[in-house]
């Protein structure tokens, strides 16, 4: 095991009713601004909810942020903030509502072009303090000082990491999970399913526990995600989901371990260019990257293929088909498509996303730094 620092400062506050603890988590003083995506919170009640416990206070509201937020959008709230001297923010929805609030959470007091923080890794000094009411577990994004920002205009997708956006609180009731449709609910396990392969299918470091939390995590995935299909009110289903996802990607898993964010590199690519869902991206990219990086991961895809699916190892390139294939079926059974011609994405587009992943400087992904423009384009061929 590597050498790590271990630290998450962000509160959880889990379970059915926790919106009403609103009001002890946010100073009362602050001006505080609500933001949240396309609507789903005004139609399922949870933003009455989120009014309700801040009643009385000084409080904004910024809707419209949208899947796969943009640069575009949340410069428009960041404008805001700064006009109404927002001092708290407040973000209601799912991983593009969180993510794009960390982005307005720095942009708001930030010097010069916001899109720095993005594209240049600008040095953030301040940040305005925000907290978090989850609606879709999937991101982790609710624990983790990570956000993925999309400026339309010039067909970028890129992440930026940093310790100072780390929510303050995250509200986490699986009751507000219910409404989700079931294409979401499907993206949310494949995402947080994906982010725990992506921390544990590299190579054996010797992290026992790491691997055990990890296999976990997959195992409870596998075994409740189909269920919150079928009961989409099952309290107990959500609740594994929701925190499932959450540790699939709060620093725990990670901790010491290498980890290979090529499918997730590769995905954003094709979010940002063809439309895809963020999971669906996922869904298309894992078996590809398997199967064309099966021998740097022959030990843990042997590990996998026998701790997760149950696959005896008696002949080994059998087995890791096998779970390769079992992996995809686990995906579709979902009801997503694994294949980019599914989504009316021919082979054409390759040299396009390749061309991409060039440009974002993407030239060594991997645990190993390995997977370059060519090894990219051998996976994007296996997901036509
Ligand atoms: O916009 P509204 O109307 O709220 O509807 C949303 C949206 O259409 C809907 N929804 C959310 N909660 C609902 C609901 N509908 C009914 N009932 C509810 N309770 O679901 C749709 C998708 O929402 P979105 O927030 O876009 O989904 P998700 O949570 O999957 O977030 C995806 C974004 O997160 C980024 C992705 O790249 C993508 O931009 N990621 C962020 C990460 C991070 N910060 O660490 C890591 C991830 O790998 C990922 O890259
Ligand atoms: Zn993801």
């Amino acid at each position: 095991m590597q050498n790590f620092v271990f630290q998450n400062p962000t509160k959880i506050l889990f379970g059915k009713g926790q919106i009403a603890r609103l009001n002890d988590e946010i100073p009362t003083q602050a001006r505080v601004l609500v933001t949240y995506g396309g609507g789903s919170v005004k139609r399922n009640g949870t933003l009455a909810e989120v009014r309700a416990a801040l009643a009385g206070r000084t409080v904004f509201e910024f809707g419209g942020v949208e899947p796969n937020p943009t640069y575009e959008t949340l410069m428009r709230a960041v404008d805001l903030a700064r006009k109404e001297s927002v001092d708290f923010l407040l973000a209601v929805g799912g991983g593009s509502v969180v993510d794009g609030t960390k982005f307005i959470s720095a942009a708001v007091p930030f010097v010069g072009e916001p899109w720095d923080i993005v594209a240049k890794k600008g040095m953030i000094e301040q940040v305005v303090p925000f907290g978090v009411v989850l609606t879709l577990p999937a991101t982790g994004s609710e624990m983790n000082p990570a956000a993925v920002i999309t400026r339309k205009a010039s067909r970028d997708k890129l992440g930026f990491i940093n310790r100072m956006v780390y929510p303050r609180f995250s509200i986490l009731d699986p009751v507000k999970t219910y409404t989700l449709p079931p294409r979401q609910v499907a993206n949310g396990v494949i995402d947080a399913f994906v982010h725990v392969i992506e921390q544990y299918l590299t190579f054996p470091a010797g992290a026992a526990v790491q691997d055990r939390f990890a296999e976990g995590l997959l195992l409870t995935l596998i075994e409740e995600g189909p269920k919150a299909l079928v009961s989409p009110q099952d309290y107990d289903v959500r609740a594994n989901i929701m925190w499932c996802a959450t540790l699939a990607l709060n620093g725990l898993i990670s901790a010491g371990v290498p980890q290979d964010w090529t499918t997730h590199m590769i995905g954003h690519e094709l979010t940002v260019l063809y439309g895809l869902d963020h999971a669906q991206t996922l869904a298309i990219v894992l078996p590809a990257t398997l199967t064309v990086l099966r021998e740097a991961k022959r030990a843990k895809l042997l590990q996998y293929a026998s701790r997760i699916w149950g696959i005896a190892t008696t002949d080994e390139d059998a087995a890791i088909n096998e779970a390769i294939a079992r992996t995809r079926g686990f995906f579709e059974s979902l009801g997503v498509p694994t294949r980019l011609a599914a989504y009316g994405v021919s082979a054409a587009g390759i040299p396009t996303v390749v061309e991409q992943l060039r440009r974002h400087g993407l030239l060594a992904l991997g645990e190993r730094q390995a997977v370059t423009l060519e090894v990219s384009e051998r996976i994007l061929a296996l997901c036509a």
